[in-house]
């Protein structure tokens, strides 16, 4: 966390909080002094989150345009603000494009893209009628930066995302809303634990050597530069794209 940055009045609401990415940045988050929302379909370990941190709990598909705009409106009633939202919430599914259902290419979409504009409009509505400027950051990935080898859905969003940010930063900008993107690369979550560097020595040593600093990227590397984004440390910056990768994709 950037030393020194205090986020104490701040609301920060989080898609995706339950685990993982979503739950390194809340912890974060909280420990700085925010008021932090953590938002999931994982009930149970969403409420154990928010318990842990001193924070609270709302269920939210980010697909649903409905929960999307009670979520946001009970936030604004409880704290009459909100200062900064992570789009993190997200699902991998991969398949060859030759290979690919409608099916499950709608569904990827609709959590990974539609998800993130829903939350960009009703949190930017928000943040515009509170005057308080705010920061929105959106997690995409490496698979946003280059075509990755069997996930094309995925990829798909993970570049309209990117995309998407621009195109908000220069909307909200005018009302001190700043929104940049976040690119992971291979981080060790629930998410990856089907990849065979978790399963394969020689190959999680391949990959290791391959990656610049030598190691997998973990759920506070890329908690630290989303800390970062939604602090006034990165006032100057927004629609741009920060990647956090270990130097994979130099
Ligand atoms: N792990 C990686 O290597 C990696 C790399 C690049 C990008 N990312 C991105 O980082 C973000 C976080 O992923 P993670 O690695 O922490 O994985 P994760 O699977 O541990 O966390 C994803 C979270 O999103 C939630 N979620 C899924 N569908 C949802 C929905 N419809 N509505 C609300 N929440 C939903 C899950 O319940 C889970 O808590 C994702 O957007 C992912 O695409 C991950």
């Amino acid at each position: 966390m950037t030393t020194g940055t205090t986020m104490h009045g701040r609301v920060v609401l989080i898609t995706g909080g339950a685990r993982g990415q979503g739950e390194a940045e809340a912890r974060m988050f909280a420990a700085a002094g925010a008021t932090v929302v953590v938002t999931d379909v994982l009930d149970d370990l969403g409420e154990r989150v928010a318990g842990e941190i001193g924070g609270s709990y709302h269920h939210l598909d980010v697909s649903s345009e409905s929960e999307w705009d009670a979520v946001v409106a009970d936030v604004v009633a409880r704290h009459g603000r909100l200062d900064v939202l992570v789009n993190n919430a997200g699902i991998l599914r991969g398949n060859q494009l030759v290979n690919e259902t409608l099916e499950q290419w709608e569904l990827v979409v609709r959590i990974n893209q539609t998800g993130v504009f829903l939350g960009m409009r009703a949190a930017g509505r928000a943040m515009i009628a509170a005057g308080n400027g705010g920061s929105i950051v959106n997690i995409s990935s490496v698979a946003g930066l280059e075509g990755v080898f069997g996930s094309l859905s995925y990829s798909a969003t993970k570049w309209a995302v990117r995309g998407m940010t621009k195109v908000a930063a220069k909307e909200l900008g005018r009302h001190g809303i700043r929104v940049n993107s976040v690119h992971p690369g291979i981080i060790v979550t629930e998410m990856t634990a089907h990849f065979p560097e978790m399963h394969d020595e020689d190959r999680r040593r391949r990959t290791e050597r391959a990656t610049p600093l030598q190691r997998l990227g973990v759920p506070e590397d890329i908690a630290e530069m989303v800390f970062f984004l939604g602090s006034d440390a990165s006032s100057y910056c927004t629609g741009q794209e920060f990647t956090v990768d270990g130097g994979m994709h130099s």
